[in-house]
């Protein structure tokens, strides 16, 4: 087989390394954005004189064919071929002829790589987004119908005060609001264009970068031609982001995985979302959950492998690099999966009011409330919280909540105490005393969902 840069070479590859250094079984992936990027590319070269014009045609032509080729699953790749671009150049030169070599003028592999990545995870920032968006909808209208549930909220995975299971749910629209952010920062370094860099250093025909960006919709056209097909910033900028919405939604995992357990019973996962055990009949479990979980660890692992990769990688374009694919894509797959089934399975999983109602009465989550009642009694709080530590052990001597507590009792650990204390005591009082910007009051949590949903509609 003759290779596209076989002109140099006396003796055949050898098969191991023509496989070993072969990126066509996975950077075929960019196949579309490949052509859509020699499309541009042609045109300028037209547009600027550097091919008659009836080249450009045909070339054109030639690339709609081998798109449709792709489109419809008929191209033949071969890993002799190496890489998707010259399997495309290839293609081409056999549908068109020799006129077909002309695409290539004023233009590298090293630019038309970097370009396709560009052009590919433009497209797949843009879809993420949009999935984080859903997922928050499905957390918003649990955290809406769950306005007057009331369950512990944990600190140490110790009960620690009280709070609104809507307001818990709003704290992961606030982490995917950010995720949200991130993405849609690093669209402006995505949506910036590398070709016309050349191999390295530019490129003696008097191209026009500026109308090969126009056309392809990016917004910038990269300032320097060594960083121009050096730069994977953008890749690790993007595992960074997926590391971090995967970790995200890893620790919501976590806790679905620990409120559908007998020992909580929370929330019940519904079934669709569930699997069964093919011994144990009374299995059901909740494996996405514990699927996306164990997932976060492949994405955090590409996110450490680019970023070794390109350390002491000397500029430019090293081979090394072409090792930045599979991470990538991985990531994109893994990414779209989960996202893709979590908005479902948050929006229908159940969730059991009356467990997280009574698991609020039967704990000392309000202990905090009464040390702040002595407080407002002019006691200082370092005093009341010794108080009330005193108050709870003999509560837990006696087998007692606070709420269990006479009047007597209580005021044999102050005379400050009086009956307005069984008032201060109550999960909803507990609860809507915390009227902060940004706390768990009811006013506070409807208010925070008023500003999510307002955010959705203006993005
Ligand atoms: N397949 C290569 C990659 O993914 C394309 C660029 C190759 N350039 C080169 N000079 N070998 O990085």
């Amino acid at each position: 087989m003759s290779k596209l840069w076989g002109g140099r070479f006396t003796k055949q590859t050898d098969q191991l390394v023509e496989q070993y250094t072969a990126s066509i079984t996975f950077d075929k992936a960019m196949a579309e954005e490949d052509i859509q990027g020699s499309l541009a590319h042609v045109t300028m070269l037209g547009k600027c004189g550097i091919l008659p014009q009836d080249d450009v045609e045909t070339i054109k032509e030639g690339l709609h064919q081998v798109m449709n080729r792709i489109q419809s699953g008929d191209m033949n790749y071969s890993v002799s071929d190496e890489d998707i671009h010259m399997n495309i150049e290839k293609t081409l030169i056999d549908l068109i002829g020799p006129v077909g070599g002309k695409l290539h003028t004023g233009r590298s592999r090293n630019d038309q790589v970097a370009t396709d990545m560009h052009l590919y995870l433009r497209k797949r920032v843009v879809t993420f987004a949009g999935l984080l968006v859903q997922l928050q909808e499905a957390l918003l209208k649990q955290a809406k119908a769950n306005l007057d549930t009331i369950v512990p909220g944990y600190t140490h995975l110790q009960r620690a005060q009280p709070i609104l299971f809507a307001h818990h749910l709003m704290a992961y629209v606030s982490m995917f609001e950010r995720d949200i952010e991130r993405l849609t920062d690093s669209y402006k370094r995505i949506n910036t264009l590398p070709l016309g860099a050349g191999a390295l250093a530019g490129t003696t025909f008097a191209i026009d970068r500026h109308f090969v960006a126009e056309e392809l919709g990016f917004e910038r056209v990269y300032e320097n031609s060594l960083d121009a097909v050096s730069d994977r910033d953008f890749i690790v900028e993007f595992l960074s982001n997926a590391s971090l919405i995967m970790m995200h939604l890893s620790r919501l995992c976590e806790e679905l995985v620990l409120w559908s357990s007998t020992e909580f019973q929370f929330i019940e996962l519904d079934d669709a979302f569930c699997t069964g055990s093919s011994i144990m009949p009374q299995k059901k479990n909740p494996d996405v959950a514990e699927l996306v979980r164990g997932k976060t660890g492949r994405v955090y692992g590409h996110l450490v492998g680019m970023l070794t990769v390109l350390k002491a990688l000397p500029l430019a374009y090293n081979k090394d690099m072409q090792e930045d694919k599979e991470g990538m894509l991985d990531t994109v797959e893994t990414l779209d999966g989960a996202l893709r089934l979590f908005a479902p399975m948050v929006e229908t999983m159940k969730v059991n009011r009356d467990r997280m109602r009574q698991a609020v009465r039967q704990d000392f989550s309000n202990a905090t409330d009464i040390a702040d009642f002595l407080v407002n009694k002019g006691m200082p709080f370092r005093q009341a919280h010794e108080v009330i530590g005193k108050t709870v052990l003999y509560c837990i001597e006696q087998n007692k909540y606070l709420l269990d507590l006479s009047l007597d009792e209580f005021q044999q650990f102050s005379p400050l105490f009086d009956e307005v204390i069984y008032e201060v005591l109550q999960p909803e009082n507990v609860v809507n005393a915390r009227n902060v910007f940004g706390g768990t009051a009811s006013v506070q949590v409807e208010a925070a969902i008023r500003r999510a949903e307002q955010a959705i509609v203006q993005s």
